[in-house]
């Protein structure tokens, strides 16, 4: 396991704070010896509850979660029957250092049958979640104990995998960040950001999960209120100048994030999988559903202004005629006060060798529309996931996979269970190199990735993460033997 992802293997630097630096920042702050500091509950708007630790044991997390329907107020004054783990949206933040043990003992008091999946952590096939190939499915009034080693940093989530369009459009899903312990301090005031959205009604019932029929699926159904972290454009305190740290997971059902800010670049510092080999700037973070982003943003501007950070409309296939207008997402207020001058960035850096693609194994796949007995049927190499047979494999190989898109939709591809490289022009690992398990394949695209199966055989999905079209058929098996 270590070989694919190995731990702690950044390269590490003491905090370069130089006297002057520190001079500049106790001025700032007013008060000599005080650093600058975010204001006050500065991040109450958006603070998510934390599962609490039921075992006091150091290196295992032991939490409880249930499922259940909870009346939220989405929409002010209505009462909007959601879907929720632990009575909320998101879910709870569960936090593990890399390397701990996470046991989850999970109720389901929904009125359907259930299951969760750990987006993105590297666990044994029994704990993922897949319903009929690596447990039973969960009944109401059941329960299932998960139990497994987070092996690697990052931010994952969860979010179950039976009936998923219309059990994660309700509310289902949660984060789960895993630390680092190993990682240079100082990186920003660190926040995690869920992302979703959800369909609700102006009496607040929650939107039909088939709504818009064949129409709908093809196009992936989008809810009208964008959430973070379950609440509508919420506003962050934020102290001018002071580096901010944003855990980010799109956890919506079909919609894609891209978010923006006027004047402000952003640097991403991890992706899916923890950090990348080296930061990258960009001016807009875009998340198909399933993806993550670590990334750190300076906010800047006058005192007592309030900045937005916009959800800006990605052409993901329906052109024009479906263009949606931008809108806040949420919103920084700066403090009525001078910005303050923060220490330089620590160095941010990742050891990741990139995997060899010469003798690897093809996998060719086609995502396709097909022609269907009835509703709306999309495939893979046009066989819906009811009719498919799994892809045969072994532990300790390599391949290279080929996901092309033969329709006018992009599709954020995701693989249970395993990172993959995603691979250039060139047939080489992309750079900066980072580890990924949610890829989007653009319109009329094709995007390459390489894996490596490591020692963990069973049975792992693969599936396109709107949520929609995976229930449509676009979803198929590996089943990778000993
Ligand atoms: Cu988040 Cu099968 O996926
Ligand atoms: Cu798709």
């Amino acid at each position: 396991m270590a070989e694919i992802a190995p731990r702690g293997d950044f390269m590490r630097r003491a905090k370069t704070t130089s006297r002057i630096g520190l001079l500049l920042a106790a001025a700032a702050a007013g008060c000599a010896g005080d650093p600058p500091a975010q204001p006050e509950g500065w991040d109450s708007a958006v603070a998510l509850r934390q599962a609490r630790d039921l075992d006091a044991t150091e290196g295992v997390v032991e939490v409880e979660l249930t499922a259940r329907v909870e009346e939220l107020e989405l929409v002010p004054g209505k009462r909007t029957p959601a879907w929720t783990y632990d009575g909320g949206i998101p879910g709870p933040l569960l936090r593990a250092r890399a390397g701990d043990r996470l046991i989850v003992h999970f109720r389901n008091e929904l009125p359907a049958p259930t299951t969760i999946h750990w987006h993105g952590v590297r666990l044994p096939a029994a704990m993922d979640g897949a319903p009929g190939h690596s447990q039973p499915e969960t009944g109401p009034g059941g329960g299932f104990t998960y139990d497994f080693i987070v092996p690697d940093a990052g931010l994952y989530w969860y979010h179950p995998h039976v009936d998923s369009a219309a059990q994660a459009g309700n509310g289902l899903y949660g984060p789960l960040l895993v630390d680092d312990p190993g990682e240079p301090a100082g990186l920003g005031d660190e926040l995690v950001l869920v992302l979703s959205d959800i369909g609700v009604d102006e009496g607040g019932a929650l939107a039909d999960p088939d709504s818009g029929g064949n129409l709908g699926t093809l196009f992936g159904r989008e809810g009208d209120l964008l959430l973070i972290n379950g609440r509508v454009n919420p506003v962050i305190e934020a102290r001018a100048g002071l580096r901010q740290r944003w855990r980010l997971v799109n956890a919506a059902r079909s919609r894609y994030y891209q978010l923006a800010m006027a004047d402000h670049r952003f640097t991403r510092i991890g992706g899916d999988g923890g950090l990348l080999e080296h930061p990258v700037q960009m001016d807009r973070i875009l998340l198909t559903p399933g993806e993550r982003a670590d990334v750190l943003v300076e906010p800047r501007g006058a005192p007592g202004s309030t900045l937005s950070v916009r959800w800006v409309p990605y052409d993901r296939g329906y052109g024009t005629a479906f263009e949606r207008p931008e809108v806040d997402a949420f919103r920084l207020h700066l403090a009525d006060e001078p910005a303050a001058e923060d220490e330089p960035r620590p160095e941010v850096a990742r050891a990741i060798s990139a995997l060899d693609t010469s003798a690897a194994r093809r996998v060719d796949l086609k995502l396709t529309l097909q022609e269907g007995p009835g509703d709306l049927e999309m495939g893979i190499n046009g066989v819906p996931s009811w009719k498919a047979e799994p892809l045969a494999a072994a532990v300790g190989e390599t391949a290279v996979w080929t996901v092309e898109n033969t329709f006018e939709f992009d599709h954020p591809f995701h693989l249970h269970g395993f990172f993959f490289q995603v691979l250039g022009a060139d047939g080489q690992p992309s750079r900066p190199l980072e580890w990924k398990d949610t890829v989007n394949v653009p319109v009329d695209g094709t995007t390459r990735f390489v894996v490596r199966y490591d020692n963990r055989p069973g049975m792992w999905m693969f599936h396109c993460h709107i949520l929609d079209h995976a229930e449509a058929g676009m979803m198929g098996m590996l089943h990778l033997t000993p």
